[in-house]
């Protein structure tokens, strides 16, 4: 079994927990089902700011991209978007999202969402996190 499987293992218990505990409103929010079965393999998503495999997301939309306190495995590639200081909005969190690869080459996360539906209810439910 591999550290992949397991950690898609975690995520979902962690949906399970999550759901037992939301409202019926958030349970049905496609954005909080989508971020806790995807992004949420490598993602944190708490006012504490722990860190995952990626950066904790919490308030990530207005932040400076790169930059997140106490998160330090950053890729060289993050490191020097950062430096130019540019900050989350939600179009760009859209086309991260859509193709982190041709946003940032060379940045760490393996990963996309294609269906555009899939990112705007995402995008929506980080826009809440905060
Ligand atoms: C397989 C693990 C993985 C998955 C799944 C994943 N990410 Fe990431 N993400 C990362 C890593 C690792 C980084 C840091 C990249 C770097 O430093 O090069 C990152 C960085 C980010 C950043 C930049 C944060 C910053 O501080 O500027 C955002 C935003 C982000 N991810 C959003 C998402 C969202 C939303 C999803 C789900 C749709 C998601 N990620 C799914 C691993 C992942």
């Amino acid at each position: 079994m591999t550290i992949k499987v397991l950690r898609q293992a975690a995520s979902l218990l962690g949906v399970a927990c999550l759901l037992a505990l939301a409202s019926p409103a958030q349970a049905q929010d496609p954005g909080l089902l989508k971020f806790w079965t995807t992004c949420g393999a490598c993602h944190t998503l708490d006012t504490t700011g722990g860190h995952s495999e990626g950066p904790n997301l919490w308030g990530i939309v207005g932040k400076t991209m790169g930059v997140l306190p106490r998160f330090a495995t950053y890729s060289a590639a993050m490191k020097e978007a950062a430096g130019r200081n540019v900050v989350w909005t939600e179009e760009l969190l859209d086309r991260w999202l859509q193709n982190p690869q041709a946003m940032v080459p060379g940045n760490e996360m393996e990963f996309s969402l294609d269906a555009a539906a899939d990112r705007a209810a995402v995008i929506g439910y980080l826009r809440t996190q905060r």
